[in-house]
């Protein structure tokens, strides 16, 4: 069966229409899962964080990034997958951007990638853009930039620093992305970007006047401790994955697993 795939221009056109949909994924059953209930699935750098227990995202590089996305484009055929540049593979020059860019579309298929910054990449977005490569831009609280910023930090809570936070998304905008992430900034700052900008805003701590929402899949199923504030759980899977492993640690220590329908009998002689 041939599914339609979501496009970049596709979300693009759904400035001001009905709320986009976005998760992050990471894995092929998990896309499989989530594929028809969304529109944008994120192979975010936070795969870092959530995959592989790392305390930021600096640590995630683009082989790390090829691999989940080529696993989540196997398990979704409508959603548009975008796949995150990790952090040093599209800051030094908007050449060695479109080239690690470019391997990302060719290994993993995927539609769209999305790198962080405003102003400051704006260059790297426009060249990027004009050779093929979609973009979503992404402003506000950026966590590659945690080192600088001293920390997650929520932005635009004061608005002397609002100016720069609309210039960021602005020179988005200019430059041809055809999305834009606005993560953890105060919310009237928030809604007052997405009246202001053509293209689609996709909020994550952010407002909901943004055109689209997203979250972490797996803190909105309930498997991180300590999800942020903007976080809400959809689910409890954290506490329902260790009572079901309690269950069968009692049940093999208690001989109780494996019973006969689990195991296997021999053939019947005729
Ligand atoms: O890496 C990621 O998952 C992200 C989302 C949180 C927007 O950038």
């Amino acid at each position: 069966m041939t599914t339609h795939r979501i496009t970049a221009p596709e979300i693009r056109s759904r400035k001001g229409a009905t709320p986009i949909v976005c998760l992050t994924c990471y894995h092929a059953h998990t896309a499989q899962l989530l594929d028809k209930h969304v529109d944008l699935m994120l192979v975010g750098d936070t795969l870092g964080m959530v995959i592989h227990g790392m305390e930021t995202t600096l640590g995630v590089t683009l082989e790390m990034m090829i691999m989940h996305g080529k696993a989540v484009m196997r398990g979704a055929n409508h959603a548009l997958v975008v796949v995150d540049m990790p952090f040093g593979s599209y800051e030094e020059s908007p050449e060695i951007a479109f080239r690690n860019a470019s391997q990302v579309m060719q290994e993993t298929g995927c539609g769209a990638v999305k790198l962080e910054g405003g102003q400051r990449m704006a260059e790297t977005i426009r060249y990027l853009t004009l050779r093929g490569v979609p973009v979503v831009g992404h402003v506000g609280m950026t966590p590659q930039m945690v080192q600088v910023l001293g920390g997650f930090k929520t932005q635009g809570r004061e608005h002397s620093d609002w100016d720069a936070i609309i210039a960021d998304a602005k020179a988005v905008e200019d430059s041809g992305a055809f999305a834009v992430v606005l993560e953890a900034m105060a919310e009237p700052l928030a809604a007052k970007i997405t009246g202001e900008i053509t293209i689609p805003t996709i909020g994550i701590g952010a407002s909901p006047h943004c055109d689209g929402q997203i979250l972490v899949t797996e803190d909105m199923l309930g498997l991180n401790p300590a999800p942020p504030r903007f976080v809400r759980e959809y689910a409890h899977l954290g506490v329902e994955i260790e009572a079901a492993v309690e269950a069968y640690a009692a049940d093999v220590r208690n001989r109780r697993f494996p019973s006969k329908e689990n195991v296997y009998s021999m053939k019947k002689r005729a």
